[in-house]
């Protein structure tokens, strides 16, 4: 039975990749950090979860740091590694730069190397729909230019790309980069706007909207997304190296965002316009034919449908929903 690494399992899409690769019989040794960029209690409750299935193995291990990464391919022997932990989000990046390097361009070389020393199969990894960065043409294409990023977490997560160029050009190792296009649904990240308006509303509390609404988001649901993921780890109609966008193909203006979750909520936002934040991008929009080509990608969720499941998990999830919001009012006092 095929063994699987997947990191960031405690994260949002990783836990998904992990629950569907043990939904499936196979052995996923899952590594994450448990860091405290958002709630914890969040990340242990999605590792709870994984823990019930007994061919989970969680481990619990900073990729930045080289021995432990280099135990676990030692201990587990994974045929194939799907990398997805990585420090996420735009805005902080302004403020912690270390922290990307490390996890985001050191942990990806641990990673990397020791896979190409243990031989596996292919290696699966997360970039980002941000590495578009300053690019103006739409849709954005696997084919287009990315040598603009416009923060250091796309800066990070172009290195990833580049550097998974060169194992493939000196090894000859598969690398298979996704490059993944704003991921929504229920576990979802609550650094995220869906999520954090959801809480606004809830809360009655006022909501920033930035560029004064303007800015549009490819939205791409978690069950097309993982469905991406799992063609990555299983296609064989691809090339040693490969990028491939992860997107929905259907841009959302953020006002017609808003209306969505005021309908499936039943409450209302209260919004304060603000202007534009250094480092997003005005709008995202994937090309999504190399990914119907080589994985029979094909998004189905409409964005009404998948916010519907978004906003009954945060309904029926109160005790998570409470912890999240705590820390984050805790750690923004601080
Ligand atoms: N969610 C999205 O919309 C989106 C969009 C583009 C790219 N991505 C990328 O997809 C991947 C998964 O994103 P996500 O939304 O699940 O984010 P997430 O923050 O929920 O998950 C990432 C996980 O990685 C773990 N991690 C971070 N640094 C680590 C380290 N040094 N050692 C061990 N574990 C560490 C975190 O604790 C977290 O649980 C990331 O690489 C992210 O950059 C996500």
């Amino acid at each position: 039975m095929s063994t699987i690494l997947v990191t960031g399992t405690a994260g949002f899409i990783g836990f998904y990749v992990a629950k569907s690769l043990l939904g499936r019989g196979l052995t996923v040794i899952g590594v994450d950090n448990f860091n405290p960029y958002y709630s914890p209690e969040l990340k242990t409750a999605r590792d709870e979860i994984l823990r019930k299935n007994r061919n989970f193995v969680s481990a619990n291990a900073d990729i930045s740091d080289l021995k432990s990464v280099e135990t676990i391919f030692k201990d587990y022997r994974p045929s194939m590694v799907c990398h997805l932990a990585a420090q996420a989000g735009v805005r902080y990046s302004l403020k912690n730069p270390y922290t990307y390097q490390k996890s985001n361009v050191q942990g990806f070389v641990n990673l990397i190397e020791q896979a190409r020393i243990n031989s596996v199969e292919r290696f699966v990894y997360a970039s980002s729909s941000s590495v578009y960065g300053g690019n103006t043409k739409l849709p954005y294409s696997e084919d287009d230019r990315v040598d603009t990023p416009v923060s250091l977490y796309a800066a990070t997560k172009r290195s990833n790309e580049l550097i998974a160029y060169t194992y493939t050009h000196l090894w000859n190792m598969r690398t298979i980069g996704l490059r993944f296009f704003t991921v929504y649904g229920p576990w979802g990240r609550p650094d995220m706007a869906y999520w954090s308006f959801m809480d606004a509303m809830h809360r009655r509390s006022p909501i920033k909207v930035f560029n004064y609404g303007k800015n549009q988001r490819d939205f791409t649901y978690i069950d097309d997304v993982i469905n991406g993921v799992l063609s990555a780890l299983s296609a064989n109609d691809l090339d040693q190296y490969e990028i491939i966008n992860l997107g929905n193909n259907k841009p959302v203006g953020l006002m017609d965002f808003i209306s969505t979750l005021e309908d499936l909520s039943g409450l209302k936002a209260i919004m304060e316009m603000a202007p534009a934040q250094p480092g997003d991008a005005i709008a995202t929009y994937a090309c999504i034919d190399k990914a119907s080509a080589k994985l029979g990608f094909k998004p189905s969720t409409q964005l009404h449908e998948g916010l519907k499941s978004f906003v009954k998990w945060y309904k029926d999830n109160p005790t998570i929903v409470d912890a999240v919001r705590n820390f984050r009012l805790s750690t923004a006092e601080a």
